[in-house]
């Protein structure tokens, strides 16, 4: 059963996006988890952002800014540049985060960051604590790193990082595609399972037989060989392999009953089993 709480922001997970303001000589930025995509075509988008940011000032005067799209590899500067404001403290020697200049607006873009949507203003409203950006994408650029051989971007090996009620994390494994519910899916669902099955990575690892180092998600993942037990070589098998069983009981065998022991048939028609004595040849 559900308990009733009053109003909260308890939609989850976000992504931490890190939201550039300024230009190139004088740069800022700062996290918000409160930003979404409100239309496809045109592309609109928001960011909400509380009057007393820097960020706020800066966005009001240039009506431009950048969503970055960050990485869990950049977790800690993501943090950092969303609890120091940028008014007094320079936010990039402090993080190690680093500006490059945008496509089609002067507020440049987070290098680190796989993603980047530049955005123009079209509209500020307030709700209460928060001004809310309206805006339209006008630009998106992405590293060409997660651009596959087809064009398409293939961001799993990013590790974007999500926030969900004040803590950060990775994403999880990849479940299913788009649409993947209503097509064929029987299997599909059995791909996914076989794919990512627990039993599955330890199958892979013993045929294997050796340490494992794979990246998932843009985390590196190794697993130990002595997490799993596993037969030593010396170890003899707990049934007779079919090959040598066949020859177990292969003529020879047969061949050896038979010639070593011979009947003789006696008066009372019962039969005495005697030593076979071989030919002299
Ligand atoms: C994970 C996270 C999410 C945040 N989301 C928002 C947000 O959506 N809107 C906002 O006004 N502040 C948000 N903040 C706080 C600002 O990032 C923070 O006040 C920052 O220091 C403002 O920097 P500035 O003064 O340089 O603009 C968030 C902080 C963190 C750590």
């Amino acid at each position: 059963m559900k308990k009733t709480w009053n109003p909260g922001t308890m939609l989850s997970p976000l992504p931490p996006a890190l939201i550039t303001s300024g230009d190139m000589n004088t740069p800022n930025v700062m996290t918000a988890a409160w930003t979404g995509i409100i239309c496809s075509d045109p592309v609109i988008t928001y960011v909400s952002i509380r009057p007393s940011r820097y960020t706020h000032e800066l966005i009001s005067k240039t009506k431009e800014f950048v969503i970055n799209v960050p990485t869990w590899k950049i977790a800690s500067a993501v943090d950092t540049v969303g609890v120091k404001t940028g008014r007094n403290f320079n936010k990039f020697t402090s993080t190690g985060l680093t500006v490059e200049p945008s496509s089609k607006i002067s507020t440049p873009q987070i290098k680190e960051c796989p993603i980047s949507m530049e955005c123009k203003v079209l509209e500020i409203r307030n709700f209460g604590t928060h001004d809310m950006f309206l805006a339209e994408v006008i630009s998106v650029n992405v590293d060409e790193e997660f651009i596959d051989a087809n064009g398409a971007l293939d961001l799993e090996k990013a590790g974007l990082l999500a926030y969900a009620h004040g803590f950060y994390y990775t994403l999880g494994r990849k479940i299913g595609k788009f649409g993947f519910s209503v097509e064929k899916k029987n299997k599909i669902l059995e791909i996914s399972s076989q794919k990512f099955s627990k039993e599955n990575s330890i199958k892979k690892f013993q045929k294997n037989n050796k340490e494992e180092t794979f990246v998932e998600n843009g985390v590196e993942v190794i697993v130990k060989k002595n997490k799993f037990t596993q037969k030593k070589s010396s170890e003899k098998p707990t049934f007779f392999p079919k090959k040598e069983h066949k020859k177990f009981a292969s003529k020879e065998n047969k061949k050896t009953s038979y010639s070593e022991t011979s009947y003789k048939k006696k008066s009372d028609g019962s039969f005495k089993k005697k030593p076979y004595l071989k030919k002299e040849k």
